[in-house]
This record gives structure tokens, sequence and C-alpha cells, in this order.
């Protein structure tokens, strides 16, 4: 009796509690709602991460952990202090410690912290390079995100056009107060493929797309420039230091030793940037043209351009092998990336109007001495313009090789 009288109720106990173990470990994830996805990758963007994350240097913040929201938005429009007092007496858009989007390239809510000098980060600054620099191995120019998109020669991609861009083609995404930034970041969610003493990782995706804000984009393998290329193929360009004789050797975006046969340089790690600025570049942007990178647009791009005219020779990695010891790969029918060429924010240098690279295919130094003498930069890829012109006179003058023309 004692003992029935123990044990039955023990084993209904233990059956209890391995039904609500089963239930709150397995069965929850049937019936619960999924989390909040936003919270979810909060904590995994590069500013919600708690050891790289966002951190003001304000005193009244000293107990927010890094990461926290409080560093960029401010429940009661302002943590007083040496804080400024809010504009107008009144909290800024969306609750942030600045305002979101002053109509200009020089004052914007991401400059607060992403500026060489005086953020209000911990630290005072924060470092980013140059596309060409990251991921091509190029020198330094520009330091950060204030400096890309303000040379003191060169080009960047005008802040205030992109807010009149986004908020008349998206109205439904973007309204009067959002960032410029914002039509290729989400703050909430941009991750940092590049972090100091890890390796490259395609996943850690830093940008959206304008028309899938809520998402980030290359982080899928199914982003990547192999995809993008389709039935044509996509050939990572070198990185500063590769050996041009031998395949394999160093090739972009993570600077390692692989061969042209290899699924990251046919493009698996690099993302559909093709894509990404044609969202907006499928329309012309005026004074600029649409840009067309389908099979009956740009040879650059899915059209071939080995078929007209006389085949210009490319430079390796374009060759038959990848090697400088053998010809130009005819039969191919390459695809470039928007980034093979153009900077996304900005680039430095005189003369260089369209955010030209001055790494170029692993060549530094690519020099402009007129707006339209592209040669030294073209020269990146190929050996000879074929036609010989010389260097000063161009190559996108006299309605030749511009984007849009065909030979
Ligand atoms: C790096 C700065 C930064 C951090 C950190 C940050 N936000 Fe934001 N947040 C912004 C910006 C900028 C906007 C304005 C959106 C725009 O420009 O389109 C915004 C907008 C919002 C909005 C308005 C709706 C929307 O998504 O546009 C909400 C809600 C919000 N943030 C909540 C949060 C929460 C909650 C956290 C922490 C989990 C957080 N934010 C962390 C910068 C930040
Ligand atoms: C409070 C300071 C702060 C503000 C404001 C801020 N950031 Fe950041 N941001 C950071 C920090 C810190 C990191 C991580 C930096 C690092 O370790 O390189 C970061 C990283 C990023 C990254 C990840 C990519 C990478 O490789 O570094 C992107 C993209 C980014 N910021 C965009 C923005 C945009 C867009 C805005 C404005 C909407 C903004 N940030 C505003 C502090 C800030
Ligand atoms: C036209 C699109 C575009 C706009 C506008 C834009 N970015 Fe970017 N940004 C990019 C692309 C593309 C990259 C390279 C992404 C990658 O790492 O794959 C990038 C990279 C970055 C990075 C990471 C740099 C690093 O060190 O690797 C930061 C930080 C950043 N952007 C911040 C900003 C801020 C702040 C603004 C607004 C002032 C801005 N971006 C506007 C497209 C844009
Ligand atoms: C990042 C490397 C790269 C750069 C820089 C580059 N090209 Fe090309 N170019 C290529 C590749 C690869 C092809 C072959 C495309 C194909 O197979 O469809 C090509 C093809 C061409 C063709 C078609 C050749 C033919 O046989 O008809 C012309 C013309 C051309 N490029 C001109 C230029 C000019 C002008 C510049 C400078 C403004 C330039 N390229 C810069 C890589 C590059
Ligand atoms: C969110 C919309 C948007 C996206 C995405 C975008 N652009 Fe732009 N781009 C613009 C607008 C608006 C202009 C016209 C204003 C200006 O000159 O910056 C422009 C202008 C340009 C110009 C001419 C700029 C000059 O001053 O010479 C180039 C080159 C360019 N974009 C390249 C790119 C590349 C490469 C990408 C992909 C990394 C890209 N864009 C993605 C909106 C966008
Ligand atoms: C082979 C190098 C190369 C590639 C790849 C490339 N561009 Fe360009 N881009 C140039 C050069 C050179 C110019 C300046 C001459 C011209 O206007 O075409 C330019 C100019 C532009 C302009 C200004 C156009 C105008 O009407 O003046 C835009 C916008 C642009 N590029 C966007 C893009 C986009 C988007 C992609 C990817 C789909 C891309 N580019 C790929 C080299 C390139």
């Amino acid at each position: 009796m004692t003992f029935y009288e123990k044990t039955i109720p023990s084993a209904l106990l233990i059956g209890l509690f391995f039904f609500l173990f089963v239930s709150v470990t397995f069965l929850d994830k049937a019936w619960a709602p999924p989390l909040p996805p936003s919270a979810n990758a909060y904590t995994t963007s590069a500013h919600g991460d708690i050891t790289i994350g966002v951190k003001r240097t304000a005193t009244e913040l000293t107990s927010y952990s890094r990461g926290n929201c409080a560093h960029c938005h401010e429940q009661h429009a302002s943590i007083a202090g040496v804080e400024p007092d809010p504009v107008g007496g009144a909290p800024s858009p969306y609750a942030l410690f600045a305002d979101p989007n002053p109509t200009s390239q020089t004052t914007n809510f991401c400059f607060n912290c992403h500026v060489t000098v005086g953020a209000v980060q911990s630290g005072g600054s924060i470092t980013n390079y140059n596309y060409n620099v990251n991921f091509g191995g190029g020198p330094v120019a520009a330091q950060s995100i204030y400096d890309a998109f303000n040379p003191a020669t060169g080009s960047a991609h005008n802040l205030n056009q992109i807010s009149t861009f986004i908020q008349t083609q998206w109205p439904a995404t973007f309204g009067t107060q959002s960032n410029p930034c914002g039509g290729c970041h989400n703050p909430h969610i941009a991750k940092k493929n590049n972090r100091t003493g890890v390796a490259y990782d395609a996943t850690q995706a830093a940008i959206s797309r304008p028309t899938d804000h809520e998402d980030l984009w290359g982080n899928d393998a199914s982003e990547r420039m192999n995809i993008s290329a389709g039935v044509n193929t996509y050939r990572a360009p070198f990185f500063v230091g590769a050996n041009p004789a031998v395949d394999p050797t160093l090739h972009e975006p993570d600077g390692m030793t692989r061969s042209i046969l290899s699924v990251q340089v046919q493009g698996s790690t690099t993302p559909d940037y093709n894509t990404f600025c044609l969202d907006c570049h499928v329309n012309a942007i005026p004074p600029y043209n649409a840009i067309n990178w389908s099979i009956t647009g740009d040879q650059h791009g899915h059209r071939s351009g080995n078929t007209v005219n006389a085949p210009q020779v490319l430079r390796p990695p374009y060759t038959l092998d990848g090697t400088n010891g053998t010809g130009e790969d005819l039969p191919t029918n390459f695809v470039l990336s928007c980034l093979d060429c153009h900077e996304p924010h900005g680039t430095q240098g005189a003369n260089n109007i369209y955010l030209l690279r001055t790494t170029v295919n692993g060549m530094v130094g690519a020099a402009f001495s007129s707006p339209t003498a592209f040669y030294n930069f073209c020269q990146g890829c190929h050996v000879t313009n074929g036609h010989g012109f010389p260097p000063t006179a161009g190559c996108g003058g006299l309605g030749c090789h511009i984007h849009g023309q065909i030979f």
C-alpha cells in the first residue's frame, strides 16, 4: 500500500513534468506566434551588437548597455545634459536624437557617428573605408562615410536628390522624414561583413534594397553575382597584390587565393549589386540616363561584348585560363557588377565625376586627366584601346564607350 501511495503520484508527477517539458521545449514552436522579427534581427545587427554596436558618449547614457536603442532614439525627446535642446521644442521625428533628414550633403543623422572626427559614438569616430579598399585592397582615401560623401575633389551620390527620389518613387516606404541612407540601408538590421579579425562573411549583409527595405540584400545565397549572371559569367576582379601570371591568385571581395574555376570567383560571395543598384537606376534620373544591363543593353552587362567589332584585348582574369599567359576569353559572355567599376557612396580624385573606382581589377591609382578621360581607368581590365587614340583623347567622348552605347 505504502508503495503505491508513494510511487503512483510521483510517477504521475514525472509524467506531468515530462509532458510540460515536451510542450515547453518543442510544441510551443508549433503553437506560439513567431517572435517579433525586427527585435530578433536587431540584436544580430551591427548597431545592436553588444561588442561593436551603438554607444553614445553622453554621460546620461552611461548606464545604457552598448547596442541599446536609446543610443539613437530618446523616449522623452531629449536626455537633457549636454544634448542640444529639441529643435522647435518638439521631439525629432521618430524620437531620434537628431533630425533624421536634413536636406544636406554634410548634415545627416548618421554623420553624428559615421564621421572621422567628433562622433558622438564612444571613441569619437567610426572608421569606414571605400568599397575598393575594403573589398579590392586599394590604398585608403576616405576614412569615414562622411568623407566618402564629401570628397574635396571627386564625386558622390547626392543625398538630397536620393531623398527626393525615394520619397517620390516609393511613398509607401519612405516619407518626408526618411533618411536618404535608408534608401540603401536599414539601420535596424544592417550587419557588418568585414569585421576586424573575422573572415569576410557574405551572410552579414550591410545593404537593403529600396524595394525591400525590411530585408537584407546579399545575405541569401540566391542574392549573389553568380546567380545574377544567369547563363552568362561573373568573374570577380583581382584584389591588390594578385599575381596575374598564375591561377589561383587573390580575388575580390575577400582577397583570398582562389581559382577562376571556384564558385567564389564566379560570384557566390559577391552580393548581386546589379539588381540592387538597378532598383533605382532602371529609371532615368535626370540628368542621368537609365542603365540597361539586359541582353539588349550594355556589353559590360548581359549583352555579349565579344561579337561586335574587333575584340578588345582583355586583361586577366578575363582570359582563357585567368592568367596573362593566354588571350581574351572570347567564348565567355561576361557580366560585370556595378561595383567592379563604381563606388557606392563617393570617390576621391580630380575629374572623377561618376563615382568611379580608383583601384580597378587590382590596379591602383586610376586617374582622370579630364572628366571624359576614362582611358587610364579602362586599362585596369583592357590591355589596349585597339584603335590608337592617345590616353588624353578619352574613351567616353564622341559618343563612344558610355553606358547605352554598344561599341
Ligand atoms: C543606429 C541608430 C538606430 C538604432 C540603434 C535604432 N534605431 Fe530605430 N530608427 C532609426 C532611424 C534613422 C529611423 C527612421 C527611419 C527612416 O529614416 O526611414 C528609425 C525608426 C524607428 C521606428 C519607426 C518605424 C520604422 O521602422 O521606420 C521605430 C518603431 C524604431 N525605430 C524603433 C527602434 C527600436 C525598438 C530600436 C532598438 C531595438 C531601434 N529603433 C534602434 C535609427 C535607429
Ligand atoms: C550612435 C552612433 C551611430 C549612429 C547614429 C549610426 N551608426 Fe551606423 N554604426 C555605428 C557603429 C558603432 C557601427 C559598428 C561599427 C564598426 O565596428 O565598424 C555601425 C555600423 C553600421 C553599418 C554596418 C556596416 C559596417 O560594415 O560597418 C551600417 C550599414 C551603418 N552603420 C549604417 C548607418 C546608417 C544608415 C545610419 C543612419 C540611419 C547609422 N549607421 C547611424 C554607430 C552609429
Ligand atoms: C546608393 C546606395 C547607398 C547609399 C545611398 C548609402 N549607402 Fe552605405 N553602402 C552601400 C553599399 C553598396 C555598401 C557596400 C556594402 C557591402 O559591404 O556589401 C555600403 C556600405 C556602407 C557601410 C559599411 C562600410 C564598411 O566599412 O564596410 C556603412 C557604415 C554605410 N554604408 C553607411 C552609410 C550611410 C551612413 C549612408 C548615408 C550617409 C549611406 N551608407 C548611404 C550603398 C549605399
Ligand atoms: C572591371 C573590368 C573592366 C573595366 C574597368 C572595363 N571593362 Fe570593358 N570589358 C570588360 C569585360 C570583362 C568585357 C567583356 C564583356 C563580355 O564578355 O560580354 C568588356 C568588354 C568591353 C567592350 C566590348 C568589346 C568588344 O569586343 O566589342 C568594350 C568596347 C569595352 N569593354 C570598353 C570599355 C571602356 C571604354 C572602359 C572604360 C570606360 C571599360 N571597358 C572598362 C571588363 C572591363
Ligand atoms: C535609392 C536609389 C539609388 C540607388 C539604390 C542607387 N542610386 Fe545611384 N543615383 C541615385 C540618384 C537619385 C542619383 C542622382 C543624384 C546624384 O548625382 O547622386 C544617382 C546618381 C548616380 C551616378 C551618377 C552620379 C554622379 O554624380 O556622377 C552614378 C554613377 C550612380 N548613381 C551609381 C550607382 C551605383 C553603382 C549604385 C549601386 C551601388 C547606385 N547608384 C544605387 C539613386 C540611387
Ligand atoms: C565597366 C565599368 C562600369 C560598370 C561595370 C558600370 N559602370 Fe556605370 N559608368 C561607368 C563609366 C565609365 C561611366 C561614365 C560614362 C558614362 O556616362 O557612361 C558610368 C556612368 C554611370 C552613370 C551616369 C550615367 C549617365 O547617364 O551619365 C550611372 C547612373 C551608372 N554609371 C550606373 C551604373 C550601374 C547601375 C551599373 C550596374 C548595373 C554600372 N553603372 C556599371 C563605368 C561602369
